[in-house]
């Protein structure tokens, strides 16, 4: 298993964005629960945050993408407006072990980084 981050790096209601060997993924906190996705948009694949560590919107209600506005739930990453409607942010499986966030490495040959 790798270890991305700690859970108490991620502020209650805020993102993180997350980069190891070049693979892009994001980190978001609801509700003291953590999600983890791939930086990726489901419309154009590019990454989503309007600034490091920026990727909800300003009531942090919803993910954001900064390219075309698409919104997506935080649980569960369905897009529901904009151009990807329908589509799904790819969630990362993950483990938290002592408080970190823990994914297997073969995660990281899953998914090609973004350019
Ligand atoms: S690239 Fe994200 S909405 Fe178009």
């Amino acid at each position: 298993m790798i270890s991305l981050i700690s859970a108490d790096e991620i502020k209650e209601g805020t993102s993180k964005g997350i980069e190891l060997n070049n693979f892009y993924m994001f980190a978001v906190k609801k509700d003291a629960e953590v999600f983890l996705y791939w930086n990726r948009c489901p419309h154009l694949g590019t990454p989503l945050e309007w600034e490091e560590d920026r990727f909800l919107d300003p009531e942090g209600a919803l993910i954001i993408c900064s390219t075309h506005g698409a919104l997506f739930e935080i649980e569960g990453g369905r897009c529901l407006a904009g151009p990807c409607k329908g589509k799904h942010l790819q969630a990362i499986p993950f483990v938290l072990d002592n408080g970190m966030v823990m994914i297997e490495e073969s995660t990281l040959r899953v998914s090609p980084p973004l350019q």
